[in-house]
Formats: C-alpha cells, sequence, structure tokens
C-alpha cells in the first residue's frame, strides 16, 4: 500500500507557502512513491474532514503564487474549535474527531506549515499520537530556532519598495513621513525593511521609545538642511513608560489581540511638537500579499524537501529550520512558547547608530 501523508498551513497567510505544498507533493510523488492529502483552512480541514488528494499536476505554476491554495485559518484549533449558532460563539475540544479523521485515512504524518499557533497546536497533537512535522512561515519572522522564516523577505521588499516610493513625496513637499509596518510583538520587519529603505527613525517594540527623542532628531535633521524625514515604525512600536496600540480584538483567535495605530499618534504629536508637515501610511496586509521574492521561493523550497525527508526518516516531531545556510531541524516544542524578538545588540542595529540612524531611545 502506498504510505499517505497529510499537509496543511495555519495562521496568516504569507508568501511561499504555495512553494511548500509544489516540493512536498511532487518530490512525495516522483521520490517516493507516496499520496498527499492538503487538508482545506488549517487545522480546520482536519477537525471537519475537509481535504483533497494532491497530484504533480495540482502544484504545477504555484511556485510564483502568493497566499495557500489549501486556503488557511488562524481560529482553527481542535482543542477550543469555535462553533457559531445562532450568532453565539463558543467552543469544543474536537481534537478526538480529527484523530479519527488522521486514522481513517491512513496517514503516516502530517506536515503543518504555520507559525507559533500552528506549530504550538502541531506539538499538542504529538502528544495524542498524531505524527506531526513543522515547516516555519511567517512575515514576522519571530519563532525561535529559525534564523529566517519565509513569508519575511518578501515583507521586507514591499516595506522597501514602499519606503522608496515614500521618499519621493518626503522630499518634495519637506514632510516628515511615517511608514507603519506588522511585525506583531517583534520588529524584525521594522528593522530590516528600515534599513534596506533608508530610515531615517526605526522604531521598534524590543526598544520603547523617547517621543522627545524622536522630535530633536527630526529638527536635528532640518538644521543639517535635511528638511524631510522617513519614520518606520512596528506596529507594536511603544512609547517609553506607555503601551502597545489595540486596533482590534478579533473574536475566535487564539491570539486576539490586533496591533495598530501608533503612526497616527506619532504623526500628530510629531506635527504639534516640530512644527513640520507630517503624514503616515499603515502598510497592513500589503505586506503578506503577492510573489515571494527568490529567497522565501528557495528557502521554501529547501523548507518543504526536508519536511518531507524527516517523515521518510520516520523523525517525527520536528520543525525544520535555517541555521547559517544549512536546513537543520529541532524538536517542535524549541520553536515555540516565547517569541524570538531581536536582540538589543543586533548588528543592524549598532550599524544604524553608527549610520545616525535613531532608534527613539
Ligand atoms: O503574524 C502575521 C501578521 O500579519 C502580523 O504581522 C499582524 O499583526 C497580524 O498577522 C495581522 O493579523 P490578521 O491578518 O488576522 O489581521
Amino acid at each position: 500500500m502506498k504510505k499517505r501523508i497529510g499537509v496543511l498551513t495555519g495562521g496568516g497567510d504569507c508568501p511561499g507557502l504555495n512553494a511548500v505544498l509544489r516540493v512536498i507533493t511532487k518530490t512525495a510523488i516522483q521520490d517516493f512513491g507516496m499520496e498527499v492529502y492538503g487538508f482545506e483552512d488549517g487545522y480546520a480541514g482536519l477537525v471537519e474532514n475537509r481535504f483533497r488528494p494532491l497530484s504533480s499536476w495540482d502544484v504545477s505554476g504555484i511556485l510564483t503564487l502568493g497566499g495557500t491554495i489549501l486556503g488557511t485559518s488562524n481560529r482553527a484549533n481542535p482543542f477550543k474549535y469555535p462553533i457559531l449558532k445562532k450568532q453565539k460563539l463558543t467552543y469544543r475540544d474536537l481534537s478526538n474527531q480529527a484523530l479519527r479523521h488522521y486514522r481513517k485515512l491512513g496517514l503516516e504524518a502530517i506536515i503543518a506549515i504555520g507559525g507559533d499557533g500552528t506549530l504550538s497546536i502541531a506539538s499538542h497533537l504529538m502528544k495524542m499520537g498524531f505524527n506531526m512535522v513543522g515547516v516555519p512561515k511567517t512575515i514576522d519572522n519571530d519563532l525561535k530556532g529559525t534564523d529566517f522564516t519565509f513569508g519575511f523577505d518578501s515583507a521586507v521588499a514591499i516595506v522597501t519598495e514602499a519606503m522608496d516610493r515614500i521618499h519621493t513625496t518626503a522630499e518634495s513637499h519637506h514632510r516628515v513621513m511615517i511608514v507603519e509596518v506588522m511585525g506583531r510583538y517583534a520588529g524584525w520587519i521594522a528593522l530590516y525593511g528600515g534599513m534596506a529603505g533608508g530610515g531615517d527613525i526605526i522604531l521598534i517594540p524590543e526598544i520603547p521609545f523617547d517621543f522627545k527623542k524622536v522630535f530633536s532628531k527630526i529638527k536635528e535633521r532640518h538644521k543639517m538642511g535635511k528638511n524631510f524625514s522617513i519614520v518606520v515604525v512596528a506596529e507594536g512600536a511603544y512609547p517609553f513608560r506607555g503601551h502597545q496600540i489595540v486596533k482590534q480584538k478579533v473574536k475566535g483567535s487564539p491570539d486576539p489581540i490586533r496591533l495598530g495605530g501608533i503612526s497616527a499618534l506619532l504623526s500628530e504629536k510629531i506635527e504639534k511638537k516640530t512644527g513640520f508637515e507630517s503624514r503616515f501610511t499603515v502598510l497592513g496586509h500589503l505586506q503578506r500579499g503577492g510573489s515571494p521574492t527568490a529567497f522565501d521561493r528557495i528557502l521554501a523550497t529547501r523548507f518543504g524537501y526536508e519536511a518531507l525527508q524527516l517523515i521518510v526518516k520516520g523523525d517525527f516531531g520536528k520543525m525544520v529550520a535555517l541555521q547559517g545556510n544549512e536546513i537543520e531541524s529541532i524538536p517542535i516544542e524549541q520553536a515555540i512558547g516565547d517569541l524570538k524578538k531581536v536582540p538589543l545588540d543586533h548588528p543592524l542595529i549598532k550599524v544604524g547608530r553608527s549610520l545616525g540612524i535613531s532608534f527613539g531611545n
């Protein structure tokens, strides 16, 4: 009998997911004669038994495609499954139902492609008897154990392009332009995007900022003859002795807090305190859309290939990870729990300071 494996994409979408699905499916079929079943909408497909067999043909031509052909969900936790009845939201533990589906399908293992939430669920499923292998994805790059997740480079490329475009208006109108980027509680996108896009001030959650330092940096630039400034602010950045701005609370989400709004506050204060005209742009979900960069296509492809090799070896409960230039595997437990934040001694912060970039402190 042919070996059969499952695959699912969970959490927020990001460029590169389809590249992983492509390599897993093609290699499983062509090199190992396996069957591949794709669960729809993340763990929802496993709980509700919604899946489709994937052929090489199904995954042909999707390398460059953003999003995920399987669909995804960041609410479908089998252990706390949201059920909406008569407009009332309740939760049930449907993990046993998921296990029944897994067994009935005769799956050897499931490859879960996702971030902290998806991989935490994978780790709990392992304890119930599922064989799981993880592939790390997130534009936020905040997963421990891997130097980079795929999706991050694509998001940084979008931020960089946006900053290049915003520069022209900043210079022409002598304005202070603020670009708010995603990243949740970590400042990776702001740091890399800000450095690549030539930001003058970069504000990240790891370094609570001082408004006065931000104002004085802008005034100092104007005095030097640079009568415009670009500020890159992470959605999770917050002022010293202040707090993060919550934009929205998403019912039914395991992580209901959605951050956002700091750029509007900054813009208002900058205009008031410096007298310079200011505008803000929230890049939002543009950062998660579109085609993956070459780096992400390759990283996603390497990750997917190695995840499949782990299944072939029967090495379950592992997540593939980029360490240096090598693809390694680590226990899923080592990647989840607390997030990988930007260390305060990160080389880019050091270089940034030497370049005269302010980090708001
Ligand atoms: O984790 C990826 C991410 O895009 C974060 O950067 C952002 O804060 C969040 O997801 C947005 O979530 P949603 O798509 O549910 O609004």
